[in-house]
């Protein structure tokens, strides 16, 4: 190693053996398989990193969003959200995600012209959907559906060809919004409305959502806005639980349909993207402002969580938090106040001057106040999490992208520590003993 090699490195010494080994530093980084060559012994298969969750652990390389949790910022491809959230749209932002600059006008044009063009989707999928219960969560019809249209464009399995990568993105930015809107209208038994495409990405979406007898809706332009900047508040967030989740199911080379159903299951669940409606759920269960002490002091005792608190990488306010808050008051302004606003305020007033709160750094996420702005634009709760799956969708289509490019990527696949059986003979079944579970062990019901 020469001498700056050196200075870029890491020395260990095992002490099992006294050897002392010198890792290279690259980005922050060492490559855990350059732990690997620490063995106990020749037989020793090599040290392992354990690190449930991935909290220490970088998976890939990436070039297209950037979090600094500490400071509460958030970037894409550089720009700023808040600069973003201010000056971009939706469309103007996956374009950004998707290509790494932003678009010129024609550029922008073309962009838009493409995505609006795949709005419409076959219709077999309208009938795959009535196949649904009546009461169908709308994220889980999300999750099938859209797995689903793999099987609508067997092309899509061409990963490797960029012009048909090209037309998977345009395929799934269109038809998201479509499948979404028909998941609401199904679960109410209302007809389906067909996409406009003289209206915004997302005045278009609001018109499949809303749109009754009248001959031409006409989206109202402050909640257009408002869920315009929630779409590219939610764009990407870099390797989150869906993010991940896409990414490794696209590592095996499937095609993007399936990998992104496999980032809206992620998404489904109430750690992550279900996690605004579950705040609701939390803010009726309360049901008053004098109850939040009584309910604090439950959170803080370990009887559940308080939701829309707390992130994995933000140790400061989430930035997107602070932008949803300000267009929660301009919504409120045309739809009326949110009753249960009062009392979010009050949480988050009472939650960041407590010591548990204040000590483990939790402070309100991009979920605490995007729910009651869904809630005052008649955004039914359990639409909220497939909201957040419309916003992230360039995102996972960004870093699928990255992932399918990057030649250092191979298929995800994790080591385990085995902690279970050593080696046994088969038992046959009449030799066995009556009761083989151990129910301490794997707390299991009797069998
Ligand atoms: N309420 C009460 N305590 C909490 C909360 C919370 N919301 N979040 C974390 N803690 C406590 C936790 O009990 C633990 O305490 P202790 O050290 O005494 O055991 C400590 O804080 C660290 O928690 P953790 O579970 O190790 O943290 P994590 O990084 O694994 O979890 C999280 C991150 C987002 C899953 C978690 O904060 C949480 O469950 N929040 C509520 C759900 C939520 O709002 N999710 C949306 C996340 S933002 C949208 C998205 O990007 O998906």
């Amino acid at each position: 190693m020469s001498d700056s090699e050196h200075r870029n490195s890491l020395t260990i010494t095992d002490n099992r053996t006294g050897k002392s080994y010198e890792l290279p530093i690259e980005d922050g980084t060492i490559r855990s398989m350059d732990l690997r060559q620490i063995k106990a012994s020749d037989e020793d298969f090599g040290l392992l990193g354990y690190d449930p969750g991935y909290l220490n652990t970088a998976s890939c390389k990436s070039s297209i969003t950037y979090i600094d949790g500490d400071k509460g910022i958030l970037r894409y491809r550089g720009y700023p959200i808040e600069q973003l959230a201010e000056k971009s749209t939706f469309l103007e932002t996956a374009y950004l995600l998707m290509k790494g600059e932003l678009p010129d006008k024609e550029r922008l044009a073309v962009w838009t012209y493409n995505i609006r063009y795949h709005t419409e989707v076959h219709t077999n999928i309208t009938k795959f959907m009535e196949g649904f219960r009546y009461d169908a969560h709308p994220m889980g019809i999300l999750v099938g559906t859209v797995g689903a249209l793999s099987t609508f464009y067997p092309d899509a399995k061409d990963i490797s060809h960029e012009e048909s990568r090209k037309l998977q993105v345009r395929r799934l930015l269109g038809k998201i919004p479509t499948m979404a809107a028909m998941s609401f209208r199904h679960s109410l038994g209302l007809p389906y409305v067909a996409p406009d495409t003289e209206l915004s990405y997302t005045g278009n979406f609001l018109s499949m959502m809303f749109k009754s007898m009248e001959r031409y809706y006409k989206p109202n332009p402050v909640l257009e806005h408002a869920l315009d900047v929630l779409f590219i508040l939610h764009a990407d967030h870099e390797q989150n639980c869906s993010t991940n989740a896409v990414r490794s199911v696209g590592s095996s080379n499937v095609d993007p349909y399936s990998a992104i159903a496999a980032g809206c299951a992620a998404l489904y669940g109430p750690l992550h993207g279900g996690a605004n409606e579950a705040v609701i759920h939390m803010l009726n269960e309360i049901g008053s402002i004098d109850r939040i002490p009584a309910f604090i002091k439950s959170v803080k005792e370990g009887s559940g969580r308080l939701m829309g608190f707390g992130h994995r990488v933000y140790k400061n306010y989430d930035p997107r938090a602070k932008i949803i808050k300000e267009i929660a008051f301009r919504v409120f302004e045309e739809t009326g106040k949110n009753p249960l606003l009062d009392m979010a305020l009050e949480l988050e007033r009472i939650a960041l001057e407590d010591d548990y709160f204040v000590k483990r750094k939790l402070y309100p996420n991009v979920d605490f106040y995007s729910g009651l702005i869904y809630q005052a634009m008649g955004f039914p709760t359990e639409m909220f999490p497939v909201l957040f799956a419309i916003g992230r969708t360039p995102g996972w289509l960004a870093q699928w992208i990255e992932q399918v490019k990057d030649p250092e990527q191979k298929i995800a696949r994790p080591r385990q520590i085995y902690l279970g059986e050593e080696c046994r003979d088969f038992m046959p079944i009449e030799a066995r003993p009556k009761k083989i579970v151990d129910e301490a062990k794997f707390g299991m019901c009797r069998i």
